[in-house]
């Protein structure tokens, strides 16, 4: 399943961020790719253990914090720290999948890769090129979002990113272990939270099903969860 959620960051942070990164060292973005990974990838980074990086990854992280959306999609258990990648002209990451884990040298945390996440800091009318391809078993899903939204899928998926034809595609990328290993049972708590909110919208929240639901809801993820 892949989840777009809009509106993490506002365009002013949107803005703010990008002046940091310009301003910033930037390195080759193999640093961080596995073996197979580092032969298809061809772009540039902020340095993971950078000043920079880390204080704009906390940030991130804060907005992560506060959307409902992403927390209830994700239902986030550790995410790592999230870091920053930039492809200018003919940069591109060809096929690959993510390493199952990853571990961050300065916070000691190892996480297993559950979902993958891209938050867009440009605008799509920024880079021509430079799509997010996702396969799945219904084929293969192009992303491009406008800065400030974000898209959730599974590390398990087969990915990529087109060339960069013109301009700069820039992002913010990272991974996350949810507490809900299991991609179908995420999905369905994540279906059935959405079907909550409209009947609560229609209903209200004192309605005696949608109180039966929001139980079954968490009754849910207390069957799935491992905290
Ligand atoms: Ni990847």
């Amino acid at each position: 399943m892949l989840v777009c959620v809009p509106d993490v960051l506002s365009k002013a942070d949107v803005s703010d961020f990008r002046r940091i990164m310009d301003a910033a060292e930037w390195e080759d973005g193999r640093s961080t790719a596995g073996a197979q990974s580092a032969l298809v990838k061809k772009n540039e980074q902020l340095p993971p253990n950078s000043d920079v990086a880390r204080a704009l990854g906390n940030r991130v992280l804060s907005a992560l914090a506060a959307n409902p959306s992403f927390i209830s999609a994700a239902i986030p258990l550790h995410i790592f720290p999230p870091l920053f990648n930039r492809y200018g002209g003919g940069h591109h990451f060809g096929i690959h999948v993510d390493n199952a884990i990853r571990g961050d040298h300065l916070t000691g945390m190892r996480i297993r890769t559950d979902l993958s996440v891209t938050l867009f800091l440009c605008e799509p009318d920024e880079y021509d090129g430079g799509e997010l391809i996702v396969e799945d078993y219904y084929g293969s899903h192009e992303v491009k979002l406008p800065a400030g939204h974000l898209v959730l899928y599974p590390a398990t998926s087969l990915h990529m990113v087109t060339p960069v034809t013109r301009g700069q595609r820039v992002a913010s990328f990272f991974w996350l272990q949810s507490m809900v290993r299991d991609s179908h049972a995420r999905s369905m708590i994540y279906d059935l939270d959405n079907t909550i909110q409209v009947l609560v919208e229609r209903l209200g929240r004192e309605d005696p099903e949608t109180v039966k639901l929001t139980g079954i809801y968490h009754n849910l993820i207390r069957y799935w969860a491992e905290v």
